[in-house]
């Protein structure tokens, strides 16, 4: 099995991520968090905003509207350009994105020709690609006739810059400045797959950083981001062998630069976050369609213009996927004993601790046990078990990522201590139950 294999059979055993409608043979493209992937991807999430709204003086967060006035998406470009190119195979009619079988460098050459690519699958001849919109149709109103076409949006960009205005007269940021935001996007995509890694329905985390419209200063910014970004993987313990940047070949024509941070997996390397410089097209265009004024008015220097933005745009589901496979392991305990285990940083694991009596059927160790996990979950995510052997539930707690299991037994009940037992070294130490608390805070700075 590849590791994409072991992760979707992983996920789905211990409840991370689930087939969307799998009771009704599933919706292609969309995917369903279980108990502990609902977990994994709310700290993802927290861990961002913290990093990136909480602790900085510099950016503020908002949570914009999903459908938007149908005009966003004509002033953004997306009604007119937001399409990828498919190819269907002319002998088995399996379809494709064109740019995904052939090298970006050459589908953008005037060279091309699609004579020269054959069907993936079955060495079929290709058909000329021809583009499709990405973009998801809904129409508001219950009156025939009467209803509103729109879109859900393609991208929570724009749910940002249509703010701009709101942003800078209700708080009190000045450039360089920058807007936050987390949520849903939606894209029909042609070959959703691999995954949650390309789906219709999936959230997205970006930044906009608004900075003055000058280029020294505009890439220092984009330089600053680049590797502010990769070192937020590194911190939450991504391996840096996984980690790379990719400079995009073909850039937006309103664009100044843009590289992706890639994972890699399966022998290949995956899109995970794009940093992207994208001029002052947003506002300048909000403006232009909206005939509203986006300019800022810099107090210090009297100047008035329109801000550049610096994006960096990454996708939840992408990083619980990748964080996830970057934490699986097989390991050998002893000869043809193997143990899974999710090597999680503990500020992502979805439970933080779990909390056993060494036996089930011992009343007294039952209810010591459950009045130290009671006082814990009102901190934090705490698992409980009691069933079984205690090996077993090591292993079930290591399969779910669980940092910590302690252990209540007979010694408890003489001296007030349990047995910490880490998930990475499987080496196990005495704690107070009153310094509980702290041992666990401690490992989650
Ligand atoms: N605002 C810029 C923007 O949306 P993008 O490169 O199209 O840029 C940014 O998307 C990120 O969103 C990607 O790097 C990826 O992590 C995530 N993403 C995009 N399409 C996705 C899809 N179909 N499924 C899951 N995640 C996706």
């Amino acid at each position: 099995m590849d590791i994409f294999e072991k992760i979707t059979s992983l996920a789905k055993r211990r409840g991370f991520i689930y087939q969307g409608s799998e009771i009704y043979g599933g919706l292609a493209g969309t995917w369903d968090y279980g108990p502990l992937g609902a977990e994994l991807k709310r700290n993802i999430k927290n861990e961002y905003w913290k990093t990136m709204v909480q602790l900085r003086d510099d950016v503020v967060g908002i949570d914009a509207a999903i459908i938007m006035n149908p005009k966003v998406w004509e002033a953004s470009g997306h009604t007119e350009s937001f399409a990828d190119p498919l190819s269907e195979c002319k002998k088995c009619h399996h379809r494709f994105r064109a740019d995904n079988i052939i090298p970006e460098e050459l589908f953008t050459s005037e060279n091309f020709k699609i004579a020269d690519y054959k069907c993936p699958d079955c060495g079929g001849e290709l058909t000329e690609p021809k583009r499709f919109s990405t973009l998801v149709e809904t129409y508001l109103g219950v009156i025939e006739g009467e209803k509103l076409k729109t879109y859900l949006r393609g991208e929570i960009t724009q749910g940002v810059h249509v703010n701009f205005k709101n942003v800078l007269s209700s708080s009190r940021v000045k450039i360089p400045f920058g807007v936050a935001q987390i949520g849903k996007a939606f894209r029909n995509e042609i070959t959703p797959g691999d995954l949650t890694f390309r789906s219709r329905e999936f959230e997205q985390m970006e930044l906009q950083f608004y900075v003055k419209p000058e280029d020294e200063e505009s890439m220092k910014w984009f330089e600053f981001w680049k590797e502010a970004r990769r070192q937020w993987y590194l911190s939450l313990g991504m391996r840096a062998e996984n980690l790379q940047f990719k400079k995009h070949v073909k850039l937006a024509h309103y664009a100044k630069a843009a590289f992706d941070i890639e994972y890699h997996a399966r022998d290949e390397w995956w899109e995970m976050e794009g940093i992207h410089h994208r001029g002052t097209w947003d506002l300048s265009r909000h403006e232009q369609f909206s005939k509203q004024d986006l300019t800022y008015f810099d107090e210090e220097t009297k100047e008035r213009y329109t801000p550049m933005v610096i994006e960096t745009s990454g996708g939840v589901d992408r990083a619980t996927l990748f964080f996830l496979m970057d934490a699986y392991r097989e390991e050998e305990v002893k000869e043809g004993d193997v143990r899974t285990v999710l090597k999680l940083h503990p500020k992502l694991a979805p439970m933080k601790a779990a909390v056993f009596p060494l036996l089930a059927n011992k009343p007294e160790l039952v209810a010591k046990a459950r009045s130290v996990y009671e006082d814990l979950k009102k901190d934090w995510m705490i698992a409980w078990d009691e069933r079984g052997n205690i090996g077993k539930r090591y292993r079930s707690q290591d399969e779910a990522g669980t940092p910590y299991c302690i252990t209540v037994d007979f010694e408890t009940l003489e001296n007030e201590t349990v047995t910490i037992r880490d998930r990475d070294t499987m080496e196990q130490k005495r704690v107070k139950i009153s310094d509980i608390h702290d041992f666990i805070r401690s490992k989650l700075v």
